[in-house]
This record gives C-alpha cells, sequence and structure tokens, in this order.
C-alpha cells in the first residue's frame, strides 16, 4: 500500500515538474515581450515623449515650439515607408526613420541609443496603435536599379513633372510655390507646404533610392500622393533623375550645419539630457525654469 502510494507520488511529481517546465517554455516568449515593452516605455518617456507625447499622441510638453509636429503613432499613418501608398510601415522602415531622423525637422537620429535599443523603440512604438494588432503591412514596393543612361531620361523627367500636376504644388521650377501650396493641410489638420525641391537635404534621405521610395510609396497623411500606379518603373527613375538635376542647393545650415528646425530639435534633445542628468525624470519630468533659460542662452552664444 505504502509503495502505492509512494510510486503514484513519485509519477505525480514527476508529471508536475514536467507541467512547470513546459509552460515555463510557452511563456519565455511572453516573458520577454513584456520586458522589451517595459524597456521600450523607458527609452521613450526619457528620449521621445516630450515631442510625441506620454501616449503617443503627438502632443509633448515641447510642441507649441515645433512648426512641423512630431507624429501621433495612435493612428498607425507613417509618412515613411518602403510599402505602398495606405500600408501600415514595415518594422525597417520605423527603424530607418529612428536611426536616421527626418532631415529638416526636429526629429533628428537617435544615434546616441544603440541598434538593440533602436529596435526596442521600433516595437515600443508599434504598441501606440491599434492597427498594428489587426492589420500587417503590405510588401514593400521594389526599387529596381538606377539606370545608366541618363539624359535622355532627366528631358523625359521634365515633361512627366509638368504633365502628372506635381507643378500645382511643388510650382513650375519645383521651389514650392504652386497655385495650391499655401493652402494645404495634413491628416492631422496641421498647415503643410509643398518642400522646394531644388534644396537638399530631402526628408527621408536624399539618394536617388530614397527619391524613387518617396514617389512611389507617397507620404501617408500628407497632400503628397503615391505615383506607383501612374507612373512606370521607368518613369518614376526619370521624374527622380529630374529632381536631382534642380536640386543643386544646399538649405542655409545654422549651427553645427544643422538646417531648417534640426536646430529646435537639438535643444530640446540637451535639455533633456541636461534635466537627466541633473536627477530629472528627462523628457517629461523638467521643468523649463533656470536650467532651461541657461541652456538657451548658451546654444545662442554657439549659434553666432
Ligand atoms: C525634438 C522633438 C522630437 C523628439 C525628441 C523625437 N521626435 Fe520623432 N518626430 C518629431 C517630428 C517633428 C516628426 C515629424 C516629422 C515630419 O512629419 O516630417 C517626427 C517623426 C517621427 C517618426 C516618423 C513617423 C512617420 O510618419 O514615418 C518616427 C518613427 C519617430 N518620430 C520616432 C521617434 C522616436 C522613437 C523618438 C525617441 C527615440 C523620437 N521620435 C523623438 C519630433 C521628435
Ligand atoms: C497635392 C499636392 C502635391 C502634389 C500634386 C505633389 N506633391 Fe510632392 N509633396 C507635397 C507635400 C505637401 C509634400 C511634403 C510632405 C511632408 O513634408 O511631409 C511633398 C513632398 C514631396 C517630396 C519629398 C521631399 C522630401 O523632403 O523628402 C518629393 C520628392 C516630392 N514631393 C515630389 C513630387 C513630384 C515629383 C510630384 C509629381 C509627380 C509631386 N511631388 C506631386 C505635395 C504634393
Amino acid at each position: 500500500m505504502t509503495k502505492q502510494l509512494a510510486l503514484t507520488f513519485t509519477v505525480l511529481l514527476i508529471l508536475g515538474i514536467l507541467f512547470l517546465y513546459k509552460s515555463g517554455i510557452d511563456q519565455f516568449p511572453m516573458v520577454q515581450a513584456a520586458a522589451d515593452i517595459q524597456l521600450g516605455k523607458r527609452l521613450y518617456v526619457q528620449n521621445c515623449a516630450g515631442c510625441h507625447g506620454e501616449r503617443g499622441d503627438g502632443k509633448g510638453p515641447e510642441v507649441s515650439r515645433l512648426k512641423t509636429k512630431p507624429r501621433d503613432f495612435t493612428t498607425g499613418i507613417y509618412k515613411f515607408r518602403s510599402t505602398p501608398s495606405g500600408s501600415l510601415p514595415n518594422d525597417k522602415d520605423i527603424f530607418r526613420t529612428i536611426s536616421q531622423g527626418v532631415r529638416t525637422t526636429s526629429m533628428l537620429a537617435q544615434l546616441h541609443l544603440s541598434e538593440g535599443e533602436r529596435w526596442t523603440l521600433t516595437g515600443y512604438l508599434k504598441t501606440l496603435s491599434e492597427r498594428f494588432k489587426t492589420e500587417k503591412p503590405s510588401d514593400p514596393i521594389p526599387i529596381p536599379a538606377e539606370p545608366s543612361t541618363i539624359s535622355d531620361l532627366v528631358t523625359l523627367g521634365k515633361r512627366l513633372y509638368a504633365d502628372a500636376g506635381c507643378a500645382q504644388c511643388h510650382g513650375s521650377e519645383g521651389k514650392g510655390d504652386g497655385p495650391s501650396a499655401k493652402d494645404l493641410k495634413d491628416d492631422w489638420g496641421n498647415p503643410i507646404s509643398p518642400p522646394d525641391l531644388t534644396l537638399r537635404p530631402f526628408k527621408s534621405g536624399s539618394g536617388p533610392e530614397d527619391l524613387y521610395r518617396t514617389l512611389s510609396t507617397g507620404l501617408n497623411g500628407t497632400p503628397m500622393p503615391s505615383y506607383a500606379a501612374a507612373f512606370s518603373a521607368n518613369e518614376r527613375w526619370a521624374l527622380v533623375l529630374y529632381i536631382l538635376s534642380i536640386a543643386t542647393h544646399d538649405r542655409p545650415k545654422g549651427m553645427m550645419g544643422l538646417v531648417g528646425e534640426e536646430v529646435e530639435g537639438m535643444r530640446i534633445d540637451m535639455r533633456a539630457a541636461m534635466a537627466g542628468m541633473m536627477g530629472g525624470k528627462g523628457m517629461m519630468g523638467r521643468g523649463g525654469g533656470m536650467m532651461d533659460r541657461n541652456m538657451k542662452d548658451m546654444m545662442k552664444d554657439q549659434g553666432k
């Protein structure tokens, strides 16, 4: 009798251990994901929330200083993608923007963060919109190799630019002064202007492939349409080569070679770093007191 009991007990013990072991293995990815979200949240509050808002709604305390408003991540609408118009971005798209920033805006390349931290943030941003739970990003639009014979294509590009209505917004010479330029709004209701295409750098990269990607995907949430359906790959390359042929001037450079609102982004980031060093809670914990003013004076002196 005792032998039988001992045997039953042993069998139950073994089953119990097996069960715990198995459920432990199943749970591991979930535990890992939860830890990533925790870390992502901490990185986000320290580095991003001052502009993008603690809940990701684009309403951080710094917003009033900025002309180009920080993205509202809750809608899942992303401008800079490799995926077709209307689609969610894929992870690489989000990672690319975090790593490269958005030139001419306060969104600086976040290279003070490690590659691992930037991937963790990529995952975290996706938790801020319900869309990522129910939708998958479409496949990227392929970017074929840049054509090698250029001169004829520039002429074709110039003609397409005039015919396709680009001039309506970007102006007949690409200077951003087309007849529709003044009254444009983005999907969040903020005024938006078509950029002067004769000036470098461009927002999501100034290389030929960056421009090809922008023309193919369009910029979701803005009046800039996708031309993937309207133009063949060759025609899109022609437009890219034409734009590059007129983009011959640099935007005026401010302190440290920064352009446009990048200067404002640098000020905001430095104040956040200072607040962090002084024991504040990073971006959200900043009071905007004396230290704030000191920083501003310091940066002004540097700009001279
Ligand atoms: C100083 C303000 C500021 C800070 C800090 C900041 N951003 Fe931004 N961010 C912006 C602005 C402004 C834009 C919009 C640029 C545009 O629309 O052209 C933007 C755009 C983006 C986009 C592009 C989304 C799209 O539409 O494709 C991503 C992704 C992003 N930010 C992630 C981050 C992350 C992650 C952090 C923190 C590590 C961060 N940002 C910190 C201001 C900021
Ligand atoms: C209805 C107005 C409109 C039309 C038509 C239009 N665009 Fe745009 N385009 C915009 C706006 C607005 C932006 C700026 C979006 C932003 O800054 O977020 C833009 C952005 C761009 C950019 C990206 C610049 C950067 O800094 O990355 C390029 C390149 C561009 N347009 C080229 C073209 C070409 C070529 C055509 C015609 C084939 C065209 N656009 C047609 C409104 C328009």
